[in-house]
């Protein structure tokens, strides 16, 4: 007899998974298929930045949504610790975004003034009060701005606690199950064609990352997926050189919790080759060691890229797919699919069981959205 599925996610991303646990948690029947091992996509290249002020520099659906989602790790991280036995290992230090030049200054503080409009915290600093904070840091920089409610965990962690704790719940996890086709009968999905199998569900999530551009046949509207690849080292100093995260333009190092800190990262639009360029590491290395001088004693450990799922208008898509009743699709997270994951995973069960859902976000995040303005 053929086994059926309340839902197949297909993915085993921080998204796909965050989907997942949100569906097993709430009782249904759900299987996620993994082309390769879970957290093997972008999910694992990322640095764990939880940015939700760093990151952006104008309000819209985007930060309000990367805001709330923010919130809710605290509680996320106990809940995965329970369910998965993992800790996703957050850390709520901070960040400070700097400035190197005049302008990068006068941005900063016009940046402070938009997020305190939000009640959020953002203190411009002068290089001293930044040097008393971090001694290690530059004494070249003209300013720095504190953020202290953005944070970080570890993505590869996250992502995995997130695949365990939906699996406590009962959901299956396949890795090496790469999928197909979708198998849709009158205009309605029916399961999914994998290799070698066949599997059942009159509900199907994509959350394949950059990826979901292979399941492009199946939309008639163009969702417009691209690869924006990013080259990361992570080095390991003798001692601790920082406690919070030092964010700058092209360049960010993130201490971890296990003392190497990540320095990140290129930003390549449509390459999706695998490549770690000496000029991509050089270029960060001689950034990072601008902001932390010390940091050319420290031991490379490994260099890799990630293909970060981008849209052409910097939304995620968040949706049910018109055209075929019964598959949604949860892709494009671009730059912050970590910190996005919780509130990604709340969304879509909520719009997968058909229950109420913001009507902006349901807006913004829509296949079928005009051009995105904010950006
Ligand atoms: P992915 O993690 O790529 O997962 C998609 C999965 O789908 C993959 O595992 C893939 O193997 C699988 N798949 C694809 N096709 C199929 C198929 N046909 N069948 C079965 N499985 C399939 N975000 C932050 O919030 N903070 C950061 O600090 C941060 N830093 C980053 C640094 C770098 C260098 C990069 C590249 C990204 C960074 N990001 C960061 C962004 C973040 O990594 C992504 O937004 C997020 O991981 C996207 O998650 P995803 O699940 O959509 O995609
Ligand atoms: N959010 C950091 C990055 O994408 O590089």
């Amino acid at each position: 007899m053929r086994k059926m599925y309340d839902q197949i996610v297909i993915g085993g991303g921080v998204i796909g998974c965050s989907i997942a646990y949100q569906l097993a948690k709430r009782g249904y029947q759900v299987l996620v298929l993994e082309k390769d091992s879970v957290a093997s996509g972008a999910s694992s290249a990322a640095a764990g930045m939880l940015g939700a002020q760093v990151e952006f520099t104008q309000d819209g659906p985007l930060f309000q949504f990367a805001r709330e989602s923010r919130q809710l790790y605290p509680q996320i991280e106990k809940e995965l610790f329970e369910y998965s036995g993992i800790d996703i290992q957050l850390i709520q230090k901070g960040m400070y975004k700097m400035a190197l030049t005049e302008e990068q200054l006068n941005h900063l503080q016009q940046l402070a003034a938009f997020q305190k409009q939000f009640g959020e915290e953002a203190y411009v600093l002068t290089p001293d009060d930044m040097m008393a904070r971090e001694q290690k840091v530059s004494n070249q920089i003209k300013g720095a701005l504190h953020i202290p409610g953005d944070g970080q965990v570890s993505a590869i962690h996250v992502t995995k606690a997130f695949a365990k704790a939906a699996e406590s719940f009962g959901a299956e996890v396949k890795e090496n199950t790469s999928v197909e086709e979708l198998l849709i009968e009158n205009e309605k999905v029916s399961g999914v064609v994998t290799k070698s199998e066949t599997f059942y569900a009159e509900k199907v999530v994509l959350a394949s990352g950059v990826w979901t551009k292979d399941f492009q046949r199946y939309f008639t509207k163009d969702t417009e997926m691209y690869p924006v690849k990013g080259e990361c080292i992570s080095v390991r100093p003798d001692q601790p050189l920082v406690e919070a995260t030092i964010f700058s333009e092209g360049c960010y190092i993130v201490p971890k919790k296990d003392g190497h800190m990540i320095i990140g990262a290129t930003s390549l639009p449509y390459q999706m080759d695998k490549k770690v360029s000496a000029g991509g590491i050089h270029s960060l290395l001689d950034k990072a060691m601008y902001l932390i001088p010390e940091i050319k004693d420290a031991e490379i450990e490994k260099v890799w890229t990630g293909f970060r799922p981008q849209t052409k208008d910097e939304l995620p898509y968040l949706d049910k797919v018109d055209e075929v009743e019964g598959l949604f699709i949860a892709a494009g997270h671009y730059r912050n699919g970590i910190l996005l994951a919780p509130i990604t995973g709340l969304f879509m069960a909520d719009l997968i069981e058909g229950k109420a859902i913001s009507s902006v976000y349901q807006e913004a995040f829509s296949i079928k959205r005009k051009q995105n303005t904010y950006v």
